[in-house]
């Protein structure tokens, strides 16, 4: 299991690993994620990933897209509606990027 923290909520949760974190933030929305698009389209939903970075699927050509266009590196942001649990990691942080 690893440990999900959303900032700025200070929201915590415990997730395993194969998880959407999309499904996370739905299932628990005092976590406060924004989003719109839901496919790798608007960038509203980009998180900066503070630790556990390792514990994330790899962006697919659509994210990357996405996060060129903010300027983003996909070592540090990702979209929120895209990403998944793959690697069981202690802790993951993921903050919100403000628009
Ligand atoms: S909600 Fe639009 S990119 Fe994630």
């Amino acid at each position: 299991m690893t440990l999900v923290r959303f900032e700025p909520s200070g929201y915590e949760v415990q997730v395993p690993v194969g998880t959407r974190i999309v499904d996370v933030t739905d299932d628990h929305p005092k976590a406060a994620v924004p989003y719109s698009c839901r496919s790798a389209n608007c960038g509203t939903c980009r998180v900066e990933v503070t630790e556990g970075i390792s514990g994330l699927s790899e962006a697919d050509d659509e994210e990357l897209g996405v996060l060129d266009v903010f300027g983003d590196e996909p070592t540090s942001v990702r979209l929120c509606c895209q990403i998944k649990l793959v690697n069981d990691v202690p802790k993951l942080t993921l903050r919100v990027v403000e628009p």
